[in-house]
């Protein structure tokens, strides 16, 4: 099968360079029963092409189990990766399988790897290396045989150096490694994708949609956001919804590119748009509106917990958390008369920039921005 038709296939949609060196590689893998670690930020397509991988792989007509390692409480874990026997712990009235042992024959795709507890990644391992795991409560090793295919948005070589992960689990599962490169780092597939999902939805919900034209195009080619094609698919969606199919020009785009920027700067915790109705959209738009008067609301409240010294996180220069007393001190030091917001702005970066010595990813965790726009920042303030 060629690229064209295999990402025709898959719903792998994509022109850049990248993406179809990405397919090439997927299409070598596919076939073989290797271990295959995705890499790739958040909405890149990690699932996408987990999926593509399976679908065309010889287990294709065995089960594909989905598993988000980061969504599981780490208590029941193990259980729900290996099973337990009837008794194991309190409330374990039943024998349970396991995914991998649900997963036999077939593929188990474990999603944001990272976040899996250290002790369960030594038995995630032993699964990988030799197909054995036991159930929680038995001392009987079982076998299964399953293909892995493992994700992950978290740089793994940091997480070994800080011991978050195991560095043995770490060199096996990247021997194959698909990365997945950032939207922007591959514009020219923004044209096809907006075309796409424009067309896709347009159709589930009949509606006539006038098209783009060249300029709104490269507005979104060009847009310094920080999403993903998730991100991209969102906002195509909910402009065919607020527009009601009406042809997109510059202004449109200029305007929609411009509230996703801000919004998703703000309230990164929104739920993923999943609508796939015309009514179904329009009450997410809502919802989405609530949330965000909600998210200014909790923003408001901690500025204002911040500048009273009340239960606010601060920080020393190693990134302990100081006791409130040390905050409240830390903080009426920080009070200035009027400030204006861009200036507040500018002194919460610099003060991040001395208390955590210029590490960008504890900045971004205080101060609740993406890594990447604090490089800018810090840029722009001439710190570095
Ligand atoms: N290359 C692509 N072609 C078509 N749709 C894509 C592509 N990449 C991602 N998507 C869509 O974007 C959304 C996010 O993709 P997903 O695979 O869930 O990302 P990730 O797992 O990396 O967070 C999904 O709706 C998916 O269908
Ligand atoms: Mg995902």
């Amino acid at each position: 099968m060629n690229r064209e038709e295999f990402q025709q296939q898959h719903g792998i949609i994509g022109e850049s360079t990248e993406i179809q060196e990405l397919v090439d590689v997927i299409q070598q893998v596919a076939p073989t029963e290797l271990a295959v670690l995705i890499t790739g930020e958040s909405g890149t397509g990690k699932e996408v092409v987990a999926k593509a991988i399976h679908n065309s792989s010889l287990r294709k007509n065995k089960t594909l189990v989905s598993v988000n390692a980061g969504a599981i409480p780490e208590g029941i874990i193990e259980s729900e990766l290996f099973g337990h026997e009837k008794g194991a712990f309190t409330g374990a009235s039943e024998t349970r399988k396991g995914y991998f042992e649900q997963a036999d024959g077939g593929t188990i795709f474990l999603d944001e790897i990272g976040e899996m507890p250290l002790a369960t990644q030594v038995k995630f391992l032993r699964v990988l290396e030799s197909g054995e795991f036991t159930r929680v409560g038995s001392a009987v090793p079982r076998k299964t045989n399953v293909r892995v295919i493992a994700a992950t948005n978290k740089d793994l070589e940091w997480e070994v150096e800080q011991k978050h992960f195991r560095a043995d689990l770490f060199y096996r599962l990247r021997s194959v490694n698909i990365h997945i490169p950032s939207l922007r780092e591959r514009r020219d597939d923004i044209p096809m994708l907006m075309e796409f999902f424009a067309k896709e939805f347009s159709e589930q919900n009949k509606i006539l949609f006038e098209g783009f034209s060249d300029d709104a195009i490269e507005i979104f080619r060009n847009a310094q956001w920080n999403g993903n094609v998730r991100e991209l698919k969102n906002i195509i969606q909910s402009m065919l919804v607020v527009e009601k199919g009406k042809r997109i020009e510059i202004d449109d785009a200029r305007k929609y590119v411009h509230d996703f920027i801000f919004k998703n700067g703000r309230s990164k915790n929104l739920p993923v748009y999943t609508a796939k109705t015309v009514e179904q959209a329009e009450r997410e738009l809502l919802y989405r509106a609530l949330l965000d008067l909600k998210s200014g609301i909790i923003d408001l409240k901690s500025f204002l917990e911040d500048r009273l010294g009340v239960s606010a996180k601060v920080y020393d220069g190693e990134g302990k958390l100081l006791s409130p007393l040390n905050q409240t001190q830390t903080i009426s030091a920080n009070i200035n008369d009027e400030m204006s917001l861009a200036e507040m702005e500018k002194k919460m970066i610099r003060d991040a920039y001395t208390k955590f010595n210029g590490k960008k990813s504890k900045m971004a965790e205080v101060l609740g921005v993406s890594e990447r726009s604090l490089y800018r920042k810090v840029r722009e303030l001439g710190l570095e």
